[in-house]
């Protein structure tokens, strides 16, 4: 995004009520096109995802959040706490703009071995890593305005201190220079920071969080291009037995349906390098609505996934009254074989299957709908088929498979409102990965969104649609016969 078309935001002031009603949500969560199964902050703007980590039981959302408007303005990193990423607790704003400028996206780690000197009595320190991006040096057309600073928690990321050694990363002239993301390098003992650096991820590494030395760059002639990247993330998957690490890079403009996407590679980390395998290009979820996404630090094993369920193209125009934007279903990554080509899978995590309202029902077509729930399709043989969702209006949601074209796709051109953008409205397509003959789909539909997961999660899309009424029924038609099953789901709040 253009950091500086937004600096006249501020003025834009519509509230400045800091009052967390913090277990009250009968009166909160329940407005027009409020997500029932998604976070969404109580009010005012949010994009990014940040300094997601697991600690003591319990899962930590930061993000990007303006506390004072709808829009993007200054920004904090607002705070969610959950026991399962799926029912979330707004907490107080965690970390505020400074005199080194706005706290812009990073990561949290917690730092076990108190590398950092920051634990205290035995109190395990949790440390987040961030840009400080500075509007004066921007709006002053310098290059250098970005800068990476840590701070720190002892309670649990209720409160914070800054490091007073900030910035730790200091900008060696690159406009773009941001959105750190930190994990521990067990095998060399060390930190390592992957970082967004305009067009290319710079790696660094570092002994206690403070000092950080550059060790390489990837991606300068690699995968997408057609915008700024941002908002990386590192991290190794297993697949029969085999290591690989999968390197995510977010990127603005430039996603296969138009906007903000995220794309990764596959490839070999050696604690210095990252090798991509090939040139393939991947998207996570080719979709228009997830960005910046990036995974749970501190979760062993299961890495678990979770993005902006909004577009650059038009997050500060979508038609939500008191809030804008919401997060996506958190999402099991894994690798899998396929044709020859290794891929990410996502699935909805586990825990979203608490939220079942009773056992399911075999679908009919029509069929009512409930305002959040899962619908789950399989068929031996796949072939064409649509799925719509439908309100009293005629307005409608298409989702289907084109055999033709070996492509899912979801259609919202006649969604209700599509207005406020021009690029909003349209046929969002997506390649089928497996070569099975048989298939299965599952979508997550809540009130102003849906979440397509093909063929095991090989392929993935989120879009986000904002109707004149509620859908409330569905239908669907197939060339070859299919299975279908509604599950209806509880509302989180
Ligand atoms: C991505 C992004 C990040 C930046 C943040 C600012 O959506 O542009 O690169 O840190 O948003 O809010």
């Amino acid at each position: 995004m253009a950091f500086v078309k937004f600096s006249f935001i501020i003025l834009l002031i519509a509230c400045t009520s800091h009052a967390f009603a913090q277990n009250d949500s009968t009166k909160i969560y329940h407005e027009l096109y409020r997500p029932q199964l998604h976070f969404s902050p109580q009010a005012h703007w949010m994009n990014d995802p940040n300094g997601m980590v697991y600690f003591d039981h319990t899962y930590h959302l930061f993000f990007q959040y303006y506390p004072n408007a709808t829009v993007w303005g200054p920004m904090h990193w607002g705070h969610a706490v959950s026991p399962d990423m799926i029912h979330w607790t707004q907490m107080p704003v965690a970390l505020y703009p400074d005199s080194l400028g706005y706290i812009f996206s990073g990561s949290a780690v917690i730092d076990s071995n108190n590398t950092s000197g920051f634990g205290k009595d035995g109190k395990i320190p949790m440390v987040a890593i961030f840009t400080h991006h500075d509007p004066k040096g921007a709006d002053a057309g310098k290059n250098n305005y970005q800068n990476e600073s840590i701070a720190y928690s002892l309670d649990n990321g209720a409160t914070w201190t800054k490091y007073s050694g900030n910035p730790v990363l200091k900008n060696p002239g690159i406009s773009d220079f941001r959105d750190p993301k930190v994990m521990w390098y067990a095998p060399q003992h060390k930190w390592l920071m992957t970082l967004a650096a305009k067009d290319r991820i710079t790696f660094y590494s570092s002994p206690n969080l403070k000092k950080w030395t550059r060790e390489s760059d990837f991606g300068a002639t690699a995968g997408a291009h057609g915008g700024v990247w941002e908002c990386p993330d590192l991290f190794p998957l297993q697949l029969n037995g085999s290591g690989y690490w999968i390197l995510i890079v977010n990127l603005n403009p430039g996603g296969p349906n138009g906007g903000s996407a995220t794309q990764y590679f596959v490839g070999q980390f050696d604690g210095n390098k990252f090798t991509a395998i090939d040139n393939k290009l991947r998207w996570v979820d080719y979709g228009p609505d997830e960005y910046a996404g990036i995974t749970w630090s501190n979760t062993g094993d299961r890495k678990i996934f979770l993005g902006w369920m909004s577009n650059w193209e038009y997050g500060t125009k979508v038609p939500t009254a008191k809030w804008r934007s919401a997060m996506t279903i958190p999402r099991e990554l894994n690798l899998k074989q396929e044709d020859g080509n290794i891929l990410l899978s996502s699935e909805p995590v586990k825990e979203l299957d608490h939220y079942k309202a009773g056992k399911g029902s075999m679908l009919t077509s029509p069929a009512n709908l409930p305002a959040q729930c899962m619908l789950k399709f399989k068929m031996d043989q796949i072939d064409d088929y649509a799925i719509t969702l439908l309100n009293k209006l005629s307005e409608k949601v298409v989702i289907g498979y084109d055999r033709k074209a070996n492509q899912y796709y979801i259609d919202r051109t006649r969604s209700g409102r599509v207005n406020f953008e021009k690029n909003f409205a349209g046929r969002f397509t997506a390649p089928r990965f497996s070569t099975q003959p048989g298939s299965d789909m599952t979508l997550v539909i809540d009130a102003a969104s849906i979440e397509l997961f093909a063929d095991n999660g090989l392929t993935v899309m989120t879009a986000i649609y904002f109707p004149n009424a509620p859908f409330d029924k569905v239908s669907f038609e197939s060339a070859q016969p299919i299975q279908q099953m509604l599950i209806p789901l509880k509302s989180i709040w």
